[in-house]
C-alpha cells in the first residue's frame, strides 16, 4: 500500500464558515486533504507538494485593501487549482480578470446551467439544471486571460469558469454545503479527475498506517492513556493496543458522576472482551467529597478537572517510567488553532485531559489528530468496537454534576442516573440516539407542588435537553414528536421516585449552551 498521505490536496483557507466541510467531502471521496491559511508561504506549499489545491470561501471582498490573498506561485506549481466562491475571485483577480460588486447580492439557492461537462463537472448527468447554494455579494466581470464560463445562473453569468488547459477552476457557488446535492460529487471529480489521486484515504487504510507506525515508533516504552468510555479514547486506546498492546496501560476513572452502568459497561468490554491492559481507579468518594456544598458551576469543572489529574497521576506513578501519554485530540481542535481566523481561536482544552502533558512531562501520542469526528467513528467500527461506544453522544468530562445544578448529592445523582437511563432507552427506541447530537436529563433546583393518587406531593423537576447541531458551537432544540415527549415525561415520573414534573428546555445555543452548568 502506497503512503496514505502522499496524495494530498491543500485547502487554503480564506475564512469560510465551510471550510471544514471542503474537507470533509474531500476526505469522503477517499482522499487526504489538510486546511493551511491562505498565508501559507509559497515554500512550505511547494514543500508540502500537494496534488491539488482548493481555496475556500471567505467574508472578504478581493478588490479590498487588506483582503487576504494567496501566493500567485499556486499557479506555477502545474498542479490543478480550484477556487470556491472568494476563492474564485481573488483567482481572478489575481490572474487579471475583474471582480465588482455585482448589482444583486445572491444568497440561497440558484440553479446551474453547466455549458461544458469538464473539470469538477466531469461526472454530471446534465438533464437539468443542477440546484447550487450561493453566498456572494461580487461576481466576476471579466474572465482572466485563458478562462471560460463552464456554467451560468439566473444572477451570474460565470457561475463557473475555467482554465482547461492549466486545470485552474472557480465555481461561484458552494459545492461543499449539503444544499448543493451534486457538490460532493463535483469536488470528487476534481481531487480523483483532474489532480489524479487515487482513494487511498479508507480508515480500514488509515487504522493499518496507524498500527504500524505505532509498532516501530512506540514498541517496547510505555504510553499511558486516559479511557473515558467516549469514541475518541476508546479508538486511540485500541488502536495503540493492537500496537503496542501491554506496553499500553489504560486507566478509567470512576469520578462519581458518570452514567449508570457506565463503569462496569466500560470495564466489561475493554478488559474482558479487548484484553486491554485496564487499570479501573474507583475514585468516587473523592471527588463527591470535594464536591460537597459546591453550586458554582465553573468551581466544580475546576475541582473534577483538578482531582481528575491528580488521581491519573498518581495512577501513573504505580507505573514507574512513562514517557507519552495518548489523547484524542481530533482534526477539528487542530484545525482551530492553526486557522486564519487566527489565534484568538483557542482549542477548547475541556475536551481534554488538559494539562496533564505538561504536569507529567509526557510526550504526547495523538493519533486522531488528523480525523474528523466521522472519520474517528468509522475507524472504531473497523476496530471492532460496538455500536454502543461508536455511536455514543458527547457526554462532558465533568459529567452529571455539570447535569444537577445546585449541590451534587448521592441522592440527586441516584435520580439523575436514572431519568437519564430514560431518556436513553426511549431515544433509542425512537431510533433518534443517533439522529440528535446529544439528548439528556437535568436536575432543576426546585421543588413543585403534584398530586399522587389522592396525595399533595412536593418533588423535584427534571429538564429534559434534546439538541440537534454538527459541531456543538451552534446547536437548536430537536423537534421530536410529541408522542416521544409524553413517554419520557409519564415513564419519568412513574419510574423515578422523588421526581413530580418533568419539562422540556426549549432553548437555541446561542443565546443558550447546551449543557445547562
Ligand atoms: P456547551 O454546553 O458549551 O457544550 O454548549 C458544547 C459541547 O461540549 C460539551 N461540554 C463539555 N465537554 N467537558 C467536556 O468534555 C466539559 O467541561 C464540557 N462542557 C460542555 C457538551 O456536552 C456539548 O457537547
Amino acid at each position: 500500500m502506497s503512503d496514505i498521505h502522499e496524495q494530498k490536496i491543500l485547502i487554503l483557507d480564506f475564512g469560510s464558515q465551510t471550510t471544514q466541510l471542503i474537507a470533509r467531502r474531500v476526505r469522503e471521496a477517499r482522499v487526504y486533504c489538510e486546511i493551511h491559511p491562505c498565508t501559507m508561504p509559497m515554500d512550505q506549499i511547494a514543500a508540502y507538494a500537494p496534488k491539488g489545491i482548493i481555496l475556500s470561501g471567505g467574508p472578504a471582498s478581493c478588490y479590498e485593501s487588506g483582503a487576504p490573498s494567496v501566493d500567485q506561485g499556486i499557479f506555477g506549481l502545474g498542479v490543478p487549482v480550484l477556487g470556491i466562491c472568494y476563492g474564485m475571485q481573488i483567482i481572478t483577480h489575481l490572474l487579471g480578470g475583474v471582480v465588482a460588486r455585482g448589482a444583486k447580492r445572491e444568497y440561497g439557492p440558484a440553479k446551474l446551467e453547466i455549458h461544458k461537462l469538464t473539470g469538477p463537472f466531469r461526472d454530471v448527468e446534465q438533464d437539468e439544471p443542477q440546484p447550487v447554494w450561493m453566498s456572494h455579494g461580487d461576481r466576476i466581470e471579466k474572465l482572466p486571460q485563458g478562462f471560460e464560463a463552464l456554467a451560468v445562473t439566473g444572477n451570474s453569468p460565470v457561475a463557473a469558469m475555467g482554465d482547461i488547459e492549466r486545470r485552474i477552476y472557480g465555481v461561484q457557488f458552494h459545492p461543499e454545503v449539503a444544499h448543493t446535492p451534486g457538490g460532493a460529487a463535483m469536488l470528487a471529480a476534481f481531487v480523483l479527475g483532474d489532480c489524479g489521486c487515487e482513494p487511498i484515504w479508507t480508515m480500514h487504510n488509515f487504522a493499518e498506517a496507524t498500527i504500524n507506525d505505532f509498532k516501530q515508533r512506540l514498541g517496547g516504552q510505555k504510553v499511558i492513556c486516559a479511557l473515558s468510555g467516549g469514541v475518541d479514547s476508546s479508538v486511540v486506546a485500541l488502536l495503540l493496543h493492537k500496537a503496542i498492546g501491554k506496553d499500553l496501560t489504560s486507566i478509567f476513572v470512576d469520578n462519581g458522576v458518570l452514567r449508570a452502568g457506565e463503569v462496569s459497561e466500560v470495564a466489561g468490554l475493554f478488559r474482558d472482551v479487548f484484553g486491554l491492559n485496564l487499570v479501573v481507579v474507583d475514585a468516587a468518594d473523592l471527588f463527591l467529597d470535594r464536591l460537597k456544598g459546591v453550586t458554582d458551576p465553573e468551581e466544580k469543572r475546576r475541582i473534577i478537572g483538578h482531582t481528575f489529574i491528580e488521581v491519573f497521576e498518581a495512577e501513573a506513578k504505580k507505573l514507574g517510567e512513562v514517557e507519552y501519554l495518548a489523547q484524542g485530540t481530533l482534526y477539528p481542535d487542530v484545525i482551530e488553532s492553526v486557522s486564519f481566523k487566527g489565534p484568538s481561536a483557542v482549542i477548547k482544552s475541556h475536551h481534554n485531559v488538559g494539562g496533564l502533558p505538561d504536569k507529567m512531562k509526557l510526550t504526547l501520542v495523538e493519533p486522531l489528530r488528523e480525523l474528523f469526528k466521522d472519520e474517528c467513528r468509522e475507524v472504531g467500527r473497523e476496530l471492532g468496537l460496538p455500536e454502543s461506544i461508536v455511536s455514543r453522544q458527547p457526554f462532558p468530562g465533568p459529567g452529571l454534576a455539570i447535569r444537577i445544578m445546585g449541590e451534587v448529592t448521592r441522592a440527586r445523582l441516584r435520580t439523575l442516573r436514572e431519568a437519564d437511563s430514560i431518556v436513553q432507552e426511549e431515544m433509542r427506541a425512537a431510533d433518534l440516539y443517533t439522529k440528535v447530537w446529544q439528548s439528556f436529563a437535568v436536575m432543576v433546583p426546585v421543588k413543585t407542588v403534584g398530586v399522587m393518587g389522592d396525595e399533595r406531593t412536593y418533588e423535584d423537576v427534571v429538564a429534559l435537553r434534546i439538541v440537534d447541531s454538527v459541531d456543538a458551537m451552534t446547536a437548536d432544540w430537536s423537534r421530536v414528536p410529541y408522542e416521544l415527549l409524553a413517554k419520557l415525561s409519564s415513564r419519568i415520573i412513574n419510574e423515578v421516585s422523588g421526581v413530580n414534573r418533568v419539562v422540556l428546555d426549549i432553548s437555541s445555543k446561542p443565546p443558550s449552551t447546551i449543557e445547562w452548568e
